[in-house]
């Protein structure tokens, strides 16, 4: 069975405990491409030579999730050599044997149109900064800021801006617990499944 569930949305809106809960709850891999492009950020150099000898490894070094990798990730994202280097892989993680979730910005849009589930996953920039900010400690205020400065780089870019599909299912979870998301992302996956 080829089945891709497609996930994007802002940063800090809850896809990646939406997606991880989906991939488990169905058996399917699931690839975060933030990572993909984190790595490439954090290895300086040239980006586009940095995206094109990217290895498995440089998805596990432990300072991918930091503040300051989300930034350098999101000035990577808006060369579009990078992007054109980094299309195949996730393309071929989405349709290969097996279902997968592939979390994003432009999954649902650029890598897999085809999809047979797009939802996108939003929260206000407070309650997104507020998140994030439980997570990393420090100043809040600069927290909401540093969210919304990425927001503005990732929806303003020329190639691949973030934004929602058209027939994406949107959900907003500024008021709606994670459980209850979660809930909401498996039935609508659940629908779409071939019976039998
Ligand atoms: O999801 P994340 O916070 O790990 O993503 C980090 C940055 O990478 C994000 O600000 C924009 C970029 N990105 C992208 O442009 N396209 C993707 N599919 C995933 C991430």
């Amino acid at each position: 069975m080829i089945f891709t569930v497609a996930i994007d949305g802002p940063a800090a809106a809850g896809k990646g405990t939406i997606s991880r809960a989906v991939a488990k709850r169905f058996g399917f891999r699931h690839l975060d491409t933030g990572l993909l492009y984190r790595a490439v950020g954090v290895k300086g150099g040239d980006p586009a030579e940095a995206a094109r000898k990217l290895r498995p490894e440089d998805l596990e070094r432990g300072d991918l999730r930091t503040l300051e990798a989300g930034q350098a990730a999101s000035r990577v994202a808006a060369i579009p050599e990078v992007r054109a280097v980094l299309v195949e892989f996730q393309r071929r993680f989405a349709r290969g044997e097996g279902g997968a979730v592939v979390d994003g910005r432009d999954i649902g849009t650029v890598i897999c149109p085809e999809a047979e589930v797009k939802l996108y996953v939003t929260a206000s920039p407070e309650v997104r900064a507020h998140r994030r900010w439980l997570e990393v400690g420090g100043d809040e205020g600069r927290v909401l800021a540093e969210v919304r400065e990425r927001d503005a780089r990732d929806m303003a870019r020329a190639v691949s801006p973030l934004r929602a599909a058209e027939d994406a299912v949107v959900i907003d979870t500024s008021e709606l617990g994670i459980a209850e998301a979660v809930e909401l992302a498996i039935s609508v996956v659940r629908e779409r499944l071939p019976r039998g």
